[in-house]
């Protein structure tokens, strides 16, 4: 196997950051994310900024003491103002200073769903492409966000490549049956992921499914159903903070209407929490193989990790090396 075919665990991708109602206007603090460090912040006029932490006069962290002035971001050690493009506006002491280069990179960031959305690549190319439509969110049928988060000592590929393996829900889960994989498409950026279970409830044994659409390496949008009774739908959303840690956050809601059984949707919310809190110790301490030994019944563990390669570019400066290997 090449690197090139090998997964990045910083992959290029859309990832979530926060919570919009967790920012306030004027709000400045520090965020790390790829083993880096950024200050995230919102200006007075609302917009929220992600930007490299490091002021470019003497390195001053922005985000712990920089100000909101307005819709600029003012470094604490000596005035040093930057806009939400992360370009610097202005040198108090030093009017007449050229301001072009001395600016900081901003990464692109859209707020959707109630959530904010920042794109990472590692060398600033613009997002190809776009984060889902969630016509659920604030559909009255639908409950507000459950909001429940893991910080787990792993890579992305790890928590995301669970969607795929269809037997660990029974055996680890204990889910009634074993999943049958309806289908695993590879549709570019997208993998659409649909698991078909038999559910115990006091109804007797009901059909149900999990539909997993992985959107890019760090968001899935997940819709668990339980025949006409209970149907949840969340947001799985990954933020990578370094080689081996990432912080993974499911924003839930409980269908409340057009489902006969509105409590078993909020049972399901705890069910889909549950769930996950079985899978971190797994996690926490298990070896990754490239080449695991697989079985007949397994889910489709191999194409998720050929699809989950298509997120790491090599540097150019690597580029580079190969074509002077090749030479
Ligand atoms: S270090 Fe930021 S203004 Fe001097
Ligand atoms: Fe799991």
């Amino acid at each position: 196997m090449t690197n090139s075919a090998r997964i990045n665990p910083f992959a290029c991708g859309w990832f979530q950051v926060e919570y919009s109602d967790r920012l306030k206007p004027g709000e400045v603090r520090p965020f790390r994310a790829f083993d880096r460090e950024f200050v995230l912040w919102r200006d007075e006029e609302g917009r929220a900024h992600l930007m490299d932490a490091y002021c470019r006069h003497l390195g001053t962290h922005l985000g712990h003491g920089g100000r909101v002035k307005g819709s600029a971001l003012q470094c604490p050690f000596h005035g040093w103002c930057f806009d939400g493009d992360g370009d610097c506006v202005e040198i108090p002491c030093s009017p007449d200073a050229r301001l072009s280069h001395r600016g900081l990179r901003s990464l692109p960031l859209v707020e959707r769903h109630g959530l904010l959305f920042a794109w990472w690549h590692p060398e600033n190319q613009a997002p190809d492409y776009q984060l889902p439509d969630l016509p659920e969110y604030r559909d009255p049928q639908w409950s507000r966000y459950h909001r429940h988060g893991w910080n787990v000592p792993t890579v992305w590929y790890e928590i995301q490549e669970n969607i795929v393996d269809s037997t660990h829900f029974h055996y680890l889960h204990g889910v009634n049956s074993l999943a049958e994989v309806k289908r695993c498409e590879n549709q570019g950026t997208v993998l659409d992921v649909d698991i078909h279970h038999r559910f115990n409830t006091p109804a007797g044994v009901v059909p149900g499914f999990i539909q997993t659409t992985l959107h890019g390496p760090y968001l899935a949008l997940v819709r668990f159903r339980v025949g006409d009774l209970a149907e949840i739908l969340f947001i799985d959303g990954i933020t990578v903070r370094g080689a081996r840690e990432v912080d993974l956050n499911f924003s839930l809601m409980a269908r409340l209407e057009g489902i006969r059984s509105p409590d078993m949707s909020l049972e399901l919310v705890q069910e889909a929490i549950r769930q996950v809190s079985e899978d971190v110790p797994i996690w926490r301490h298990k070896a990754r193989w490239e080449r695991p030994s697989l079985a007949a019944g397994d889910g489709p563990i191999m194409k998720f990790r050929r699809w989950a390669t298509q997120f790491s570019p090599l540097p150019a400066s690597h580029h580079e090396k190969l074509e002077l290997t090749h030479v």
